[in-house]
């Protein structure tokens, strides 16, 4: 089932002034009911502008956006769009202010217009759901660490229990542990709930552990969009939307040119392993081993 319909999307800030720039050019794109989808692109090629079209923070310059089956210029639903889709800014502990953990994440559930009892259960489920202990939310946020804090702020959008999750750069700044443990609990949210996440990336190695598909954008435009394995594959796609193919799939490239062609095209260093060591046991290549 589709989630959300983008037809024809073109975007333009400011419109017939010198400072005019089409953010985004024809986009169509459907993203379905539960799925984990990546949309990748290089800087400024119009990916957060697409986002906030998914929530109605902007509106179709042309063309047409429809979330859960709604178009978002309605203006009664554009006001209830931030309650089924959540989004996760870059950077998105820049905007916590509040002196407890526990304030922070309760923002936007009270906004739902949730009991205090539905308020505090919310936090805690939120809490323990990206792997965060319970007591952390009598904590002042300025004391957390980098990737706590990051964990707390998504928590925030989280605890809302959004139908769709959106997450501009979710590790940007952190440390490859850190960035791994948020895509993995977002993960196990997403398979467990249900829940359908779209993750904004230029690290196309995360998209290729964790999307089931991916959307290539390039200078406001789509290049290309499909399963995470066909288009991560596409090398020449990628490298002229400025991205650099997983290493995995480089790798493949380079053997393949060397005359060694694996069964299938590895998207991760353990799956690009694991095909070579099949190959090297099926040919007998390799017995004498690295001295
Ligand atoms: N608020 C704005 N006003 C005017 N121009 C903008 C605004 N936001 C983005 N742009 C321009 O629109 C284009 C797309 O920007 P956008 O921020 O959507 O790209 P992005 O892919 O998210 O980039 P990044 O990876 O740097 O976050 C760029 O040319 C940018 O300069
Ligand atoms: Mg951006």
């Amino acid at each position: 089932m589709p989630c959300i319909e983008v037809e024809g999307l073109t975007h333009v800030y400011f419109p017939g002034i010198p400072l005019e720039t089409v953010a985004l050019r024809d986009i169509e794109l459907t993203v379905y009911d539960g799925e984990f989808i990546a949309l990748a692109g290089a800087a400024g090629s119009g990916k957060s502008t697409l986002a906030q079209h998914l929530n109605g923070l902007l509106l179709p310059t042309a063309g047409c956006v429809r979330v859960l089956g709604r178009d978002i210029t309605d203006k009664e639903y554009r006001q209830q769009l931030w309650r089924q889709v959540g989004l996760v800014f870059q950077f998105p502990e820049r905007q916590i202010f509040s002196p407890t953990v526990f304030e922070d994440i309760a923002f936007g559930p009270r906004n739902m217009g949730w009991d205090s009892i539905t308020v505090n259960k919310r936090v805690k489920e939120t809490l323990a759901l990206v792997g965060l202990p319970e007591e952390i939310q009598d904590e002042d946020p300025r004391t957390l660490s980098g990737g706590m804090l990051r964990r707390v702020a998504i928590c925030g959008v989280l605890a809302m229990r959004p139908q769709v999750l959106i997450m501009d750069e979710p590790g940007a700044g952190l440390e490859p542990a850190a960035r791994q443990l948020i895509l993995t609990s977002i993960k196990e949210i997403q398979s467990q709930q249900g829940i359908t996440v779209i993750l904004i990336t230029h690290h196309l190695e995360d998209a290729a552990v964790f999307a089931d598909r991916v959307a290539v954008l390039h200078q406001g435009e789509l290049l290309s969009v499909g399963k995470t394995g066909e288009v991560l594959s596409q090398t020449r796609i990628l490298h002229k939307a400025g991205l650099k193919a997983p290493f995995a799939v480089e790798l493949a490239q380079r053997l393949n040119e060397l005359g060694i062609k694996l069964p299938t095209m590895p998207l991760t260093v353990e799956e690009a392993a694991r095909l070579l060591y099949g190959l090297i046991k099926t040919t007998g290549a390799g017995s004498g081993g690295v001295q």
